[in-house]
């Protein structure tokens, strides 16, 4: 199937900046109820595991560092940033058909240049299976071609907004771990790990090579313990799985419901638990949830 490239029109009213990518454990249905957890005001923002990056488009902070392992990511907000008019040139080169699909994937994104490479990850984002990233062993991406109607490829004032909102943004791909080297004391680090199974069958860790272990679980409770010590505040959501909570006993844990929007198995969606765990407190969440504090 051919269809023409899909695009937004222009408005005239700038678009708020929001997720360009679709991404598994994407934020944006949690803002809300985020909102009354965020501390009133911090230094410098850190996303460590940015992922669709829906807290940072959210609250803009003016100073922030985004970062994750997957280097493709990364190296799209990095070409939105600094040449969204030639992300979008490159992406009106795409068009939603498989053979077309596959011939993109099958691109090495290292032959590209910069926007063409973002183009790619974008296209493959909005036109693969269930907008999921998944590698395979040699770390090429891997995801079928997905089933829609006029899938949206190019929303150009989205981009453009995006854009406006990443300027003096610093990106780095490295591992979550590092964050303990750059976060000071009233700076706010905001953790969202690849979720915990939350079944023997889900499968949530394959964001890269690699995916997320327990082991990794218990690195992140040792990254939030020295972060506390630090000075630093510490907000990190996870599933509302029973081995993630003992991890982070010295700390408060409040509940919040999700809506799981990505699973390789359509009627394994829908809501469950997430965990909300941070090592302050504000005056709303205070008298919100006291129940809910754990140790
Ligand atoms: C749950 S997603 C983040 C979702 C994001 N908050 C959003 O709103 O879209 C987790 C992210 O962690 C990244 N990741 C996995 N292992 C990592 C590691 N060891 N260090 C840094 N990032 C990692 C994945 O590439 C993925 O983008």
């Amino acid at each position: 199937m051919t269809t023409a490239l899909v695009t937004e029109p222009d408005s005239a009213a700038p678009p708020l900046p929001r997720p360009f990518l679709k991404w598994a454990g994407g934020k944006g249905q949690l803002l809300r109820q985020f909102q009354p957890l965020l501390p009133a005001s911090y230094g410098r923002y850190f996303e460590p595991f940015v992922g669709g990056a829906a807290l940072f488009f959210s609250l803009q902070p003016a100073r922030a560092t985004l970062t994750d392992v997957n280097s493709e990511l990364v190296d799209c907000y990095r070409a939105v940033r600094d040449s969204v008019e030639e992300v979008i040139a490159a992406l009106s080169h795409h068009t939603y058909d498989e053979a077309h699909y596959y011939r993109v994937r099958d691109l090495d994104p290292a032959s590209l240049s910069l926007p063409a490479r973002a183009a790619r990850t974008i296209f493959l984002n909005k036109t693969g299976f269930n907008g999921l990233y998944r590698v395979n062993s040699a770390g090429r991406f891997n995801v079928p071609f997905g089933r829609y109607v006029n899938p949206s490829i190019c929303n150009r004032p989205q981009l453009r907004a995006c854009s406006a909102a990443l300027q003096s943004v610093e990106l780095a791909v490295r591992d979550f771990e590092r964050v303990i080297d750059h976060a000071e004391a009233g700076d706010f680090v905001y953790l969202d790990p690849p979720y915990s199974p939350v079944s023997s069958t889900a499968n949530f860790t394959s964001y890269s090579a690699g995916g997320f272990s327990f082991r990794d679980q218990e690195r992140l409770a040792a990254l939030f313990a020295a972060l506390d010590k630090k000075g630093v505040l510490v907000m990190l959501s996870n599933s509302d799985v029973p081995e993630i909570p003992p991890l982070y006993s010295k700390f408060r844990v409040d509940r919040v419901a999700a809506l799981r929007s990505i699973n390789a198995k359509s009627d394994a969606r829908g809501r469950v638990g997430e965990i909300v765990i941070r090592n302050y407190t504000t005056r709303r969440s205070r008298k919100a949830a006291p129940a809910d504090k754990a140790g």
